[in-house]
């Protein structure tokens, strides 16, 4: 079997992606502590701030293909936290990038709509970035220095992603899930728009791409796009939740404490409809995948 090495393989994104990978990869981790354990696949503690770190273990293993998910991607940590922000998701992810291209491996990193402003309507891959918080800056520094550093790499931008980690982090459905049980409301932006992707919709296209042609920028998400509000509110119904709960706030003023963030997040994924087999759904089936189909 061949080698795929899952950078952040024990976060929300990487769990699942590693879980479904173990069909047809022999998947390694690496992630910051062995939290939890993927069965089948083989987790090291390696700090990808580590250069040296990075590039021996990576020796060692001769992986294929890598996919870098590892990141800070709490917008409001990252603002406050920019070096260390900087450090994971530029220096980080270069630093697997010249690993991959010492081995030879093609390489999937993981960058968002936040490096874009919001202010248009719709986002292509070839639009240029211009990000409103430190987060989208560092992802958008990542997107040029990774590819530069292996050419042979897709960097993939998501809006949003929904459902439930098989290990956990970043993941919205838990503590959403968590209020609307114990009865408690929740509120949600009604101008922020985003184009969001299920989990399992998401790793399977990059399992896809991680073994076709493809190199250079794409986009995955949902085929229309949605409020935040709006979105909690259809994830709250499809739980079996009473979707009132969810209350709106609007974002337009600034919130002490909390970044600025872009307000249209909306990808045009039409790229990604028309290169891989995986269907890109709309947000409703989405949705609907996301609560139902748990790994
Ligand atoms: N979730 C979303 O809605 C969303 C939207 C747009 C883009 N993205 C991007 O998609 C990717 C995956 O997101 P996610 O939600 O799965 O994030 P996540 O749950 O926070 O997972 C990231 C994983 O990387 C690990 N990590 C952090 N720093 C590391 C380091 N120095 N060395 C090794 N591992 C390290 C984390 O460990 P610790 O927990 O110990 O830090 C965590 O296990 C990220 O690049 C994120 O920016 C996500």
């Amino acid at each position: 079997m061949k080698k795929l090495l899952v950078v952040g393989g024990l976060g929300f994104v990487g769990g699942v992606i590693s879980t479904l990978a173990r069909r047809n990869w022999q998947v390694h981790i690496f992630d910051t502590e062995s939290r939890y354990d993927i069965e089948g696949a083989s987790t090291r503690n390696v700090d990808i701030t580590d250069r040296q770190a990075v590039l021996k273990a990576m020796e060692q293993i001769k992986i294929d293909a890598a996919i870098n998910v590892a990141a800070v991607s709490n917008i409001d940590f990252a603002e406050k936290n920019q070096e260390l922000t900087r450090n994971i998701n530029v220096v980080g992810a270069t630093n697997i990038a010249e690993g991959c291209r010492h081995s030879g491996a093609k390489y999937i990193y993981f960058s968002s709509d936040a490096v874009f402003d919001g202010s248009k309507n719709m986002y292509y891959e070839e639009d240029p970035t211009n990000p409103v918080n430190y987060y989208g800056r560092s992802k958008a520094e990542a997107e040029m220095a990774v590819t530069e550093a292996n050419p042979d790499t897709v960097v993939i931008r998501i809006s949003l992603v929904m459902g439930y980690p098989v290990t956990g982090g970043n993941a919205f459905f838990l503590p959403l899930e968590d209020n609307l049980r114990s009865g408690k409301e929740v509120t949600f932006p009604t101008d922020e728009i985003r184009t969001p992707v299920d989990v399992l919709t998401l790793a399977e296209s990059v399992l896809e791409l991680v073994e076709n042609e493809y190199r250079g920028v794409l986009h995955i998400g949902a085929t229309d796009s949605i409020t935040r509000y709006e979105l909690a509110c259809m994830v709250a119904s499809e739980m079996g939740y009473d979707s009132a709960l969810v209350r709106p706030k609007s974002t337009v003023a600034p919130v002490p404490g909390r970044a600025p963030r872009h307000r249209n997040g909306i990808i045009c994924v039409a790229k990604a409809q028309s290169l891989l087999r995986t269907q890109m759904l709309p947000v409703e089936l989405g949705v609907r995948r996301a609560v139902r189909d748990k790994l």
